[in-house]
């Protein structure tokens, strides 16, 4: 299907129903929706779907850069680009395919992206869809160059929630973080699950490798399963900020939390013929 702009969008369905829908603007997942047809992805009643601006919801991805931590555009320019269908990609282990919906896109920097950052890089996206819901994002980046290349990423994932203050992040207690509205200061975090009552703009450093994001009202919990990916951005920008983005409604911070798998602290760096892999696994459960 077509996007207003006339930009492809690929849509993926389960057996049971599930489904997802990914843009090739940004390689970007807009929808994910459970068996029941309930969306589980945020996405801003004032988004905007035209470019060069990143639609406000989904899971746009940041690379080469996250945040302003470098002389890009904010996270980076691959959100901004229009991906295409990769028909014939290297094989991923069986498992990344067997009873699965999935599609795989291609992103390579064009001329104009060689001048602003003069790396060449194959960047492949899978994205599946599993029998039992599961959502999974597999990035493939390959330095095709040769001289090395260092980046960071983010899956920046807004999830979609009943109440800001009715839910809690559980595993990322006792971490270590950077603030980003205290000029990228380190703080550590105290003991307990991590609840919201002002903005919140943090990288969680080192990480496990499992995330639960509960949602007490909806009573649901969002896991988060990440490979590759050793740091988790929390991000809700509340009341103030909120009023400040233009595609973003007053009030819509209630409705959504990003969590992200991230790899930012410490950036990648790849030689050239290396490939990174970053792999981002959802899932939902009923929770009481
Ligand atoms: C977060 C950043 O991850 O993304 C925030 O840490 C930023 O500082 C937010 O405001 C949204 O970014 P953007 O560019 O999509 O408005």
């Amino acid at each position: 299907i077509k996007d207003k702009n006339g930009i492809e969008q690929v849509v993926l369905q389960n057996p049971r129903g599930a489904s997802v829908r990914v843009s090739l603007y940004g390689g970007q997942v807009l929808s994910w929706r459970n068996d029941r047809g309930e969306e589980l992805l945020f996405t801003s009643s004032k988004a905007i779907f035209k470019p060069p601006k990143a639609v406000r919801g989904g899971i746009p991805i940041c690379f080469p850069q996250f945040g302003n931590r470098g002389s890009l555009e904010q996270h980076g320019f691959a959100r901004n680009k229009v991906w295409v269908i990769d028909n014939n990609p290297p094989p991923l282990h069986p498992s990344d395919s067997n009873g699965k919906a999935y599609i795989d896109l291609l992103l390579k920097p064009s001329e104009d992206d060689m001048k602003i950052w003069p790396h060449s890089f194959e960047f492949r996206l899978r994205v599946s869809l599993a029998a039992d819901g599961y959502l999974t994002l597999i990035s493939r980046i390959r330095n095709i160059n040769s001289k090395p290349f260092s980046f960071s990423f983010a899956y920046h994932t807004y999830f979609s929630i009943s109440d800001i203050s009715e839910v809690r992040i559980e595993g990322l207690e006792t971490l270590d973080y950077l603030d980003n509205l205290r000029q990228k200061e380190r703080f550590t975090e105290q003991g307990d699950a991590l609840t919201f009552e002002t903005e919140v703009d943090r990288v969680y450093l080192s990480s496990s490798d499992a995330i639960a994001v509960f949602d007490h009202e909806k009573k649901r919990t969002f896991i988060i399963k990440k490979e590759g990916l050793p740091d988790v951005v929390v991000w809700n920008p509340w009341e103030k900020k909120s009023k400040s983005m233009v595609d973003f409604g007053d009030e819509e911070y209630k409705q959504m939390l990003c969590v992200d798998g991230a790899a930012i602290e410490k950036p990648i760096t790849l030689k050239p013929g290396e490939e990174w892999t970053g792999r981002l696994e959802l899932s939902v459960i009923p929770s009481s």
